[in-house]
C-alpha cells in the first residue's frame, strides 16, 4: 500500500462517507465541542492542549470542525484542515448552525501548506494518523509548522485494538491478529482497488516517530471507559471499555532549541 494509494483511498472514503458519519456521530460530538475519543473525553476537563486562550492552532484531519469551533470559543485562532471535501462540507454546516466560523484548508496532513513555525499547538482527534501510510511524515509536518515550546496532541484507536476484532460485543474480547503485524487493513472494491484503508503502528512504534521527528513526549493518555456511559461507537463499547483501553493520546512538545 504506498502512500498515494493509501490517500486516494481515505479521500473517496471519507468524501462518501462524510453524511452517514456526521448523522451517526454528529450529535455526541457537538458543533462547539472538544472530544477527544468515544470513551467522552473532553478537552474542556482533560487540558491536554493547556492554556489556548490567544494561541494559534491547527487542527488536522478536523471532520466537522467541532473541536476548532470549541477552541474558538476558548479564545485560540484555531484553523481547521482536512483531505476530505466532504467533510469540510460538513464543517460549513457546522459553522452555520453554531455560529462560530473558522478558516477552513482542504490538506493532506503529510504535506500541510503552512509555514514553518506558523503554529502554538497542532492536534487531532482521530483524524489523519491512523490513516496514512507515512505517519512519521505527518510527525515531521506537526513538528515543522509549531514553533519552538509548541504542543502536538492527537488521539488514535489504541493500538492494542489492532488485535481484536472490530465488535463491541463478547467477538471483541478474543485477541485474533497479531500486534506486530504492521500490515494495513485495506478494503477494495470489485477491481481491487483500495477504498478504505486504516494503518497500525505498536505504541513504540508510535513514540519513535514522535521522537524522530524531534518531539518530546510529554504524555501518554488512555482514557478510562467512565461510569454511567452506555453510548456504543462502532467497535468502543461498554463491555470492552471496562476491560481494556479503546484510545490512546499522545501529548508532546517541540523543544525550545
Ligand atoms: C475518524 S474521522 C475524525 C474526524 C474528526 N476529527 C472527528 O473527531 O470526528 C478521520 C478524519 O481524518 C481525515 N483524513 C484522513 N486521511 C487524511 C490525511 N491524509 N490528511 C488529512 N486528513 C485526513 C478524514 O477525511 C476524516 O475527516
Amino acid at each position: 500500500m504506498s502512500p498515494s494509494e493509501s490517500r486516494r483511498a481515505s479521500r473517496g472514503w471519507w468524501d462518501a462517507d462524510a453524511d452517514a458519519y456526521q448523522a451517526e456521530h454528529g450529535r455526541f460530538l457537538g458543533d462547539a465541542d472538544f472530544v477527544w475519543c468515544p470513551e467522552g473525553l473532553r478537552e474542556a476537563d482533560a487540558h491536554l492542549l493547556g492554556d489556548v486562550t490567544g494561541k494559534r492552532v491547527l487542527e488536522i484531519g478536523c471532520g466537522a470542525a467541532s473541536c476548532s469551533r470549541w477552541l474558538r470559543t476558548q479564545g485560540a485562532e484555531a484553523y481547521a484542515s482536512d483531505l476530505s471535501a466532504g467533510m469540510l462540507r460538513h464543517a460549513t454546516q457546522g459553522a452555520t448552525r453554531s455560529g462560530v466560523a473558522v478558516p477552513l484548508v482542504q490538506a493532506d496532513a503529510t504535506a500541510l501548506p503552512f509555514a514553518a513555525e506558523t503554529f502554538d499547538i497542532v492536534c487531532t482527534a482521530f483524524g489523519a494518523v491512523p490513516f496514512v501510510a507515512d505517519s512519521a511524515r505527518v510527525m515531521r509536518e506537526a513538528h515543522r509548522v509549531l514553533r519552538p515550546g509548541g504542543r502536538w496532541a492527537f488521539s488514535i484507536t489504541h493500538p492494542m485494538r489492532w488485535v481484536f476484532l472490530d465488535d463491541p460485543g463478547e467477538g471483541g474480547l478474543v485477541a485474533v491478529h497479531s500486534y506486530f503485524d504492521r500490515r494495513a487493513y485495506v478494503e477494495e472494491d470489485d477491481h481491487h482497488v483500495p477504498t478504505y484503508v486504516e494503518q497500525h503502528r505498536t505504541l513504540g512504534d508510535r513514540i519513535r516517530e514522535l521522537v524522530a521527528a524531534g518531539f518530546v513526549l510529554d504524555d501518554l493518555v488512555e482514557p478510562e471507559w467512565p461510569d454511567g456511559h452506555t453510548e456504543t461507537w462502532g467497535q468502543w463499547s461498554p463491555l470492552r471499555g471496562r476491560i481494556f483501553p479503546g484510545t490512546a493520546i499522545f501529548v508532546a512538545t517541540k523543544p525550545r532549541n
